[in-house]
């Protein structure tokens, strides 16, 4: 067995459908935020007006996409003990001294968690901030005015998180990117990153495997 499905194609239409949104509400988002970003970025989206206009709808389509991505993951982002010992551990993954995960790893590890529950921290607090921006003669100055800084939060959290998920997802973690294009990822990846979700799906065991591939790679 050379590959195994991870994310099927309902997955991947809600991932990119999320990023879609993510990507145009942060653009015109942006375009709003500084007159510096309004001239550059408002031409995108037809103009100011437009752009204002435009900026909750995409943030809404974000909003629902992820509730969905929510109901379809809630078991496998589900914090557990392992999570916690993955944690004090989160050193070595960052530098990359390790380029086998510990056998314990399952189908997402507790910094994916992590990124997860961030964001739905996030979405929640730009829907409750974003919601009286959106009718501010309904919620009134004082309530619009600490959804701004809320905003401004949620911004940031989402904006760091964002860049960090990119850079594992792609050149950090060869391999994960097709993940989300073509569903599937070579066994070699699986039981390299996620050494309990191999043993689930294949029954095999990963370290034998490590051990058969790394003696037959040194000859
Ligand atoms: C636009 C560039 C993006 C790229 C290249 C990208 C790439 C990926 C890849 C490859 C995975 C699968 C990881 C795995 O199977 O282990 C993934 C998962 C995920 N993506 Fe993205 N993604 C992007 C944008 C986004 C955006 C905008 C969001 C939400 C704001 C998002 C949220 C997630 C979440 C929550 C997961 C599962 C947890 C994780 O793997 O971190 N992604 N992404």
């Amino acid at each position: 067995m050379t590959s195994l499905l991870r994310h099927p194609v309902y997955t991947r239409w809600l991932h990119w459908s999320v990023a879609s949104f993510f990507v145009l509400a942060l653009l015109s988002g942006f375009a709003i935020y500084t007159p510096w970003l309004y001239r550059l970025l408002t031409p995108l989206f037809g103009g100011g007006a437009l752009t204002r206009l435009l900026h909750p709808w995409f943030s809404s389509g974000f909003v629902v996409c992820f509730a969905l991505q929510v109901l379809n993951w809630i078991q496998p982002m589900t914090w557990n003990d392992d999570d916690t010992r993955w944690m004090r551990r989160i050193r070595e993954y960052v530098r990359n001294t390790e380029t086998v995960e510990p056998e314990y790893v399952d189908f997402f590890n507790a910094g994916q968690k992590l990124y997860f529950w961030a964001i739905v921290a996030s979405a929640i607090l730009f829907l409750l901030s974003g919601i009286p921006m959106w009718f501010p003669k309904t919620f009134g100055r004082t309530t619009v005015a600490i959804g701004y800084v809320a905003h401004d939060v949620a911004a940031v959290v989402m904006l760091v998180g964002f860049i960090i998920h990119i850079y594992e997802g792609t050149a950090a973690q060869p391999g994960t990117f097709q993940s989300m294009t073509r569903g599937f990822v070579e066994a070699r990846w699986a039981w390299t990153h996620h050494p309990a979700w191999y043993r689930r799906v294949t029954g095999r065991d990963s370290p034998a495997d490590h051990d058969a591939a790394r003696k037959a790679t040194l000859g």
